[in-house]
This record gives structure tokens, sequence and C-alpha cells, in this order.
């Protein structure tokens, strides 16, 4: 694999780590409720891979308590200094592992939890890391995925630079290799990668002017502007006059955005053999 295309698109720019910190606020509320249909134990050993710098983390070490193991592994080393700073502001004891999901270096059946959220569509390799996540797990353990879907992905009024915007953002993730919306297939791909006992929800968020995720869009198509600007359907002007006319439209207290579902599939490691 060529170190362009298995890069991390969203890179490891102040921009983005402010982006994850949101991210792990905004959705810690359904993060909370995923764990509560996983009924994770006291002293469990847990680890949030991919976790970028908080991730669910914070959650985790509210569960297991004490005595439990928190684990965070991301492979972008920028990452890994927040991700101290973080965890000694909320007083969290996590260990921090810097390596790739492919080849984590972990030992077989270590986890009671495995998680891993928005790490997939970020991959050209899903279904290797998926295996080594079931590697790590304990027989019985859960292995729980969050993964989006940009099917619900609008906004209210319609505008025309969100659909534009929209698309390059989609194309962008595609022309490197990746799913924006791997979230659909990931009940699928967990099946065929051995877990049982699978389930599966899907939520989406709809935002306000005022809210973070208003303008994720924004967010993410400013992230990767280079690579859309690189397939050239739209020029750099372009790219400026659309985000300029959106954030206005977005900020307009009529309009109303859906964000992209986010898939949840989790499922236990059998106890048999059959791996
Ligand atoms: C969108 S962020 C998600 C962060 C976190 N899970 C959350 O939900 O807030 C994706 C993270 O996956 C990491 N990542 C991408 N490819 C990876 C790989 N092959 N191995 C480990 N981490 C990877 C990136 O460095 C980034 O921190």
């Amino acid at each position: 694999m060529t170190e362009a295309v298995s890069r991390y698109l969203l890179g490891d720019s102040p921009a983005e780590v402010r982006h994850l910190v949101e991210q792990a606020q905004v959705y810690a509320p359904e993060a909370e409720e995923l764990l509560d249909r996983i009924d994770l134990a006291a002293a469990a050993s847990v680890i949030d891979v991919g976790c970028g710098v908080l991730g669910i983390l914070h959650l985790l070490a509210d569960r297991v308590g004490p005595a439990g193991h928190v684990v965070r592994l991301d492979r972008e080393p920028r990452m890994v200094e927040t991700a101290r700073q973080l965890a000694r502001q909320q007083n969290l004891s996590v260990e921090l592992i810097e390596a790739d999901a492919t080849a984590t270096g972990l030992t077989d059946d270590s986890f009671d939890l495995v998680h891993a959220r928005t790490l997939l569509l970020n991959v050209v390799n899903p279904e290797e890391i998926l295996t080594e996540l079931l590697r790590i797990a304990k027989p019985g353990g859960v292995i729980a995925i969050q993964e989006p879907d940009a099917n619900a992905w609008g906004c209210d009024p319609p505008h025309p630079a969100f659909d534009i915007l929209r698309a390059e953002i989609l194309s962008a993730y595609r022309r490197t290799g990746k799913d924006f919306s791997i979230g659909r297939r990931i009940a699928r791909m967990l099946r065929d990668a051995g877990p049982e006992d699978l389930q599966v929800r899907a939520t989406a968020k709809v935002t306000a002017p005022g809210d973070y995720y208003q303008t994720f869009l924004l967010t993410l198509a400013t992230l990767v502007r280079t690579v859309i600007l690189d397939a050239g359907r739209v020029t750099a002007d372009e790219f400026d006059s659309y985000t300029e006319t959106l954030r206005d439209h977005l900020e307009d207290r009529r309009t109303r955005t859906c964000q992209p579902l986010m898939w949840k599939a989790w499922g236990r490691k059998p106890t048999s053999a059959r791996l």
C-alpha cells in the first residue's frame, strides 16, 4: 500500500485535532447508549482503536473503574501528545499506544471490549483491521464499531453549494480508496469476520445554527480542500465562494441539517475454536 493512499485523509493539523475533541463530546451520549447495551463489567479490559485524541476513552474509564484497563491506540504520532494532555486533564488512567490498527502488536485474546469509531471510513483495508480487532478481543468479548453513512446528510432549505461540496467530499474519499458510507456495510463485514450475537442500530443528528455540527460539512471540506482541488472539477475561487455562501446559509436561523447516519454494529467473539 503506498503512503499517499494509506495516509489519513484529514491529517493531524490543529483543526483536525480540534474537530476530534468536539466529536468526542458531541457523540458521547450516543456512545453511552451503545455502552449501556453492551453491559460492560467493572474492572474490564477495553481498547479504543483509531481513538484520535479522546474518542470514548473518558466513557470507558468511567465504566470500568480504577480496577479496569483502558487502552488508546492510534497511528498518528502528533495526536498522542494531545491525547496524553487530555487524559491528564481529565484524570484518566489510560495506556497510550502508537501503532497501526492492522498490526497492533498486542497479544491475542486481551480485551473484553474492542471499540472503533470513524476509523474504517479512513482506511483502504477495513477487513484486515476487523481481523486484527477480533484477534485481540477475548473469546466472549465484544467488538463494537461505529461508522457513518452519507445517505442522510443534507440541509433544509436545500442549497446547491451543500450538494456540490458533499459530492466532492465523498469523491475525495472514493478516489483515495475509502468509503465514507462504510457504516451501512459494517454489520455484514462483522458477520463475515466472525462475531456472533450481532446487533445493529443507526441514528442521525439534526442540527440548528449554533450547534457545532451545523457546519460539519464545511469543516470536512476545508480539511480535504487540496484533494478536492486536485480532482479539477472545482477551482480554488469556486471552492471559496461555495464555502462562503454555504456558511451564510447554515447560519440562517431557519436552516437545519441532518448529519450522516451513524451505524453501530457489535457482536461477541465466539468462544469456540471456529476462528
Ligand atoms: C476520524 S478519527 C476518529 C477518532 C475517534 N475514534 C473519535 O471517534 O473521536 C480517525 C482516527 O483514526 C486514526 N487512524 C487512521 N488510520 C489508522 C490506522 N491504520 N491505524 C490506527 N489508527 C488509524 C487516525 O489517526 C484518526 O485519529
